[in-house]
C-alpha cells in the first residue's frame, strides 16, 4: 500500500533522515518506535507530502507522490486521514463543526446525513453527544485526542497516520486511545501508521514494528521478534548520543 524507499532530509546541513526504508501493507498496523528527537515526525510528514525529501520516494499503490501535480496529491489524500500531536483542532470552531467540515467540503451530502454521521462518530469514541456544542479548549487532552481520531473516521480513509497518539495523555485516556486504535483495526480496514516512543503502545497495537535511531530505520519484524535488548539498545543510545 505505501513504500518508503530512501528517504532522505537534512535541517541546515543536518541530516535527520539518512536513507529510510518502509513497507506498509493493505490493513496493517505498522508502529514506527523510536526516541524523541530522532527524526519520526519529519518522516511522518515527508510520507504525506507536508515535507519534500532531499532523496527518496514515498509510493502509495505504487505512485511516487512527490511525482503527482497538486490536484493528482489532493485526490490521493482523500484516501488519508491524520492524527496529529497536538490534534490540530480549529479553536473557533465547536467540536461539531470540527467533524463536520471535511464532510461538507469533500463529500456530497445533505446536513441531514452529516449530522447523523457526526453522532455516530462522536459516540464511536466514546464522547457524550452534549461535547458536540463544546469548544475545543473546554476539553481535556484526552477529549481532544478522542475528537481528531473521530475526525480522522469520518474521512473513512485507507490509512491513518498517528503522530505519538498518547504522549501527555494519563493512564485512563491512554488506555481509551489504545482501545479506540484495536477497535479500528477490527472495523474498518484501514492501514494504520503510527509514530512513538511509547514501548507500551507499541506492544498492544502494532502488526509490524520498525525501530529508528538517529534517523536510520535499524530494525523492522514482528512486535513478538522486538527483543527487551533491542528496546534497551534502542533507548539508551538514541539519547545518549543525541546530547
Ligand atoms: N522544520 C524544521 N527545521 C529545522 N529543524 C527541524 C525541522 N523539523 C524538525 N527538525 C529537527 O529534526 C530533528 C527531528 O525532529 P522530529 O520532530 O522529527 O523528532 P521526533 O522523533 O518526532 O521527536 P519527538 O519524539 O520529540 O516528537 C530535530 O532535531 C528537530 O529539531
Ligand atoms: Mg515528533
Amino acid at each position: 500500500m505505501i513504500k518508503v524507499r530512501g528517504l532522505t532530509k537534512s535541517f541546515d546541513g543536518r541530516p535527520v533522515l539518512k536513507g529510510i526504508s518502509l513497507d506498509m501493507g493493505e490493513c496493517e498496523t505498522v508502529v514506527i518506535l523510536g526516541p524523541s528527537g530522532q527524526g519520526k515526525t519529519v518522516l511522518i510528514k515527508t510520507m504525506i507530502r507536508l515535507l519534500e525529501p532531499d532523496s527518496g520516494q514515498v509510493f502509495y499503490q505504487n505512485r511516487d507522490i512527490f511525482t503527482l501535480s497538486k490536484k493528482e496529491f489532493r485526490r490521493v489524500q482523500e484516501n488519508m486521514a491524520f492524527v496529529f500531536q497536538a490534534n490540530a483542532l480549529f479553536d473557533f470552531l465547536n467540536v461539531r463543526d470540527n467533524l463536520s467540515l471535511y464532510l461538507h467540503m469533500h463529500k456530497k451530502m445533505s446536513q441531514a446525513e452529516i449530522a447523523t454521521r457526526v453522532q455516530a462518530a462522536i459516540q464511536f469514541v466514546g464522547l457524550d453527544p452534549s461535547t458536540l456544542e463544546k469548544f475545543p479548549e473546554a476539553l481535556s487532552g484526552g477529549m481532544q485526542k478522542r475528537v481528531a481520531i473521530a475526525r480522522a473516521i469520518l474521512q473513512e480513509p485507507r490509512v491513518i497516520f498517528y503522530d505519538e497518539p498518547t504522549v501527555g495523555l494519563d493512564e485512563g485516556n491512554v488506555e481509551k486511545v489504545i482501545d479506540l486504535i484495536e477497535l479500528l483495526k477490527k472495523q474498518v480496514c484501514a492501514t494504520s501508521v503510527i509514530v512513538t516512543h511509547d514501548i507500551s503502545l507499541m506492544k498492544r497495537v502494532a502488526d509490524r514494528v520498525a525501530l529508528v535511531r538517529h534517523g536510520e530505520v535499524v530494525f523492522t519484524g514482528t512486535k513478538e521478534e522486538v527483543s527487551d535488548d533491542m528496546l534497551r539498545r534502542l533507548y539508551s543510545t538514541g539519547v545518549d548520543d543525541e546530547q
